[in-house]
């Protein structure tokens, strides 16, 4: 009777358990987490039936018609990509040889001595984001000093979850001066001079964002020395290269000199921006090594590291940012193109300010033309957003950045209108 008895109750429990399976959720223990706050900009920007309506919370360039732009040397190494009829094999887990190199003599510079001695090893990345997460990943395996990576505050708002992900804790130092809508040179250095011995810091090699502000070379060279003092691993993110001043020398001046310097350096690079290549998600990863053997060893393991996440990078946007880089006549195109989109960011600006001038502003607007690349940090108050958007359906992130690439020759006077109205 006994075991008649068990035998029932297994079979009830069994029933109870199946039907419970049925109808709760296995993920009934997820909460609805917030939206990403620029593509959240969007997204009301889309809502809104002003006709007048910018926006200018997202960070891709668009021509002076405000439409989206495919350089025309995109173009052209499509078509010659297209002619030679290639196959679609598998890259290697680092990514398309001639890419990588292309990529890394673009930010070293063609004589560069790292390059000469080999002593640089760099992976292709599914664009700047992908190459700062093979970046914090490698770092959270491999480097031996504190787990602390400290951030210019402010920052670009992925870099916090990027490193955080990866296992990484995050610090900061001092770099954006609300007061003059500038660099905060002295906070910086004070803090960084503070900074725990062999910690990461992170600097962005150009066009600064959310902020639009660089240090001058004379500023970056006290950095670099402070920077050996503390003895700190210095991570750049080059997103912009070009994207700045217009030369990509001169963007890349920064990471040429710290590794003049001696700092054996880390890298991300994005050709989102500068060959407005956005969906391709091209990027690159370099570590500088003390020597041509040491690089050998990390690559080894940097490939460790790719091949159980996403295998091997995509192979379509590689190529054709290669084809640009190595091909003469397509090079000269679009280095004329990244300068002409440059060119008209800063246009943009000086129209704005003038806007501002000739509406009556009494604010000193200097740091509009001042700040650099495709990010102005306009100095509106969180209130003063609020209003801009409400009245005028001008779209911004909430800390008052905005992206100048959305400004055009059509709209820059309505904006220069909404910004004084808001901030009289
Ligand atoms: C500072 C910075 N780093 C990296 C990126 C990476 O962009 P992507 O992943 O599109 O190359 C961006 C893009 O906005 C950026 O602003």
């Amino acid at each position: 009777l006994n075991l008649l008895h068990s035998a029932v109750c297994l079979q009830f429990s069994s029933l109870l358990l199946f039907c419970f399976g049925l109808c709760s959720s296995w993920w009934g223990g997820v909460q609805m987490g917030p939206p990403d706050p620029i593509l959240g900009v969007t997204e009301a920007f889309k809502r809104d039936t002003n006709p007048k309506k910018m926006n200018l919370g997202v960070g891709a360039y668009r021509d002076d018609q405000g439409k989206p732009f495919v350089l025309s040397c995109v173009r052209k190494a499509e078509a010659l990509i297209a002619s030679k009829q290639l196959d679609k094999e598998y890259l290697p887990i680092g990514g398309l040889g001639e890419f990588t190199k292309a990529c890394a003599q673009l930010a070293l510079g063609n004589d560069s001595e790292v390059l000469k001695s080999s002593r640089n090893i760099t992976v292709q990345t599914i664009s700047g984001t992908g190459s700062l997460r093979i970046g914090a990943n490698f770092l959270s395996r491999f480097h031996g000093g504190p787990r602390d990576v400290y951030l210019p505050k402010p920052s670009w708002g992925n870099h916090t979850p990027i490193f955080r992900d990866a296992g990484m804790q995050l610090k900061a130092y001092r770099y954006y001066d609300p007061s003059t809508c500038g660099f905060d040179f002295k906070g910086a250095l004070e803090d960084i001079s503070k900074i725990p011995e062999q910690s990461v810091i992170l600097l962005h090699a150009c066009a600064h964002n959310p902020t639009g502000v660089d240090p001058r070379p004379e500023q970056w060279k006290e950095i670099a020395d402070i920077v050996k003092k503390r003895n700190l691993l210095v991570f750049f993110d080059m997103a912009y290269q070009g994207f700045a001043s217009g030369d990509i020398d001169r963007d890349a001046w920064a990471v040429r000199y710290f590794i003049e310097q001696g700092h054996n350096i880390v890298l991300s690079q994005s050709f989102a921006k500068n060959m407005g290549l956005y969906g391709e998600r091209v990027g690159g990863f370099t570590v500088v090594c003390k020597d041509a053997e040491e690089a050998k060893r990390v690559e080894s393991q940097l490939k460790i590291l790719i091949r159980p996440i996403y295998s091997n990078p995509p192979m379509n946007g590689a190529r054709i940012a290669s084809t640009i880089l190595s091909t003469p006549d397509l090079r000269s195109l679009w280095l004329e193109e990244v300068h002409g989109m440059a060119n008209r960011i800063i246009k943009m600006r000086e129209q704005l300010a003038a806007g501002l001038k000739k509406n009556g502003s009494s604010h000193n607007w200097q740091h509009v033309i001042d700040q650099i690349g495709m990010f102005c940090f306009t100095g509106l108050k969180p209130e003063q957003v609020e209003r801009i958007i409400k009245e005028y359906s001008v779209y911004m992130t909430k800390d008052g950045r905005i992206s100048m690439a959305g400004v055009s020759s059509g709209n820059v006077g309505y904006l220069a209108e909404a910004i004084h109205a808001v901030t009289k």
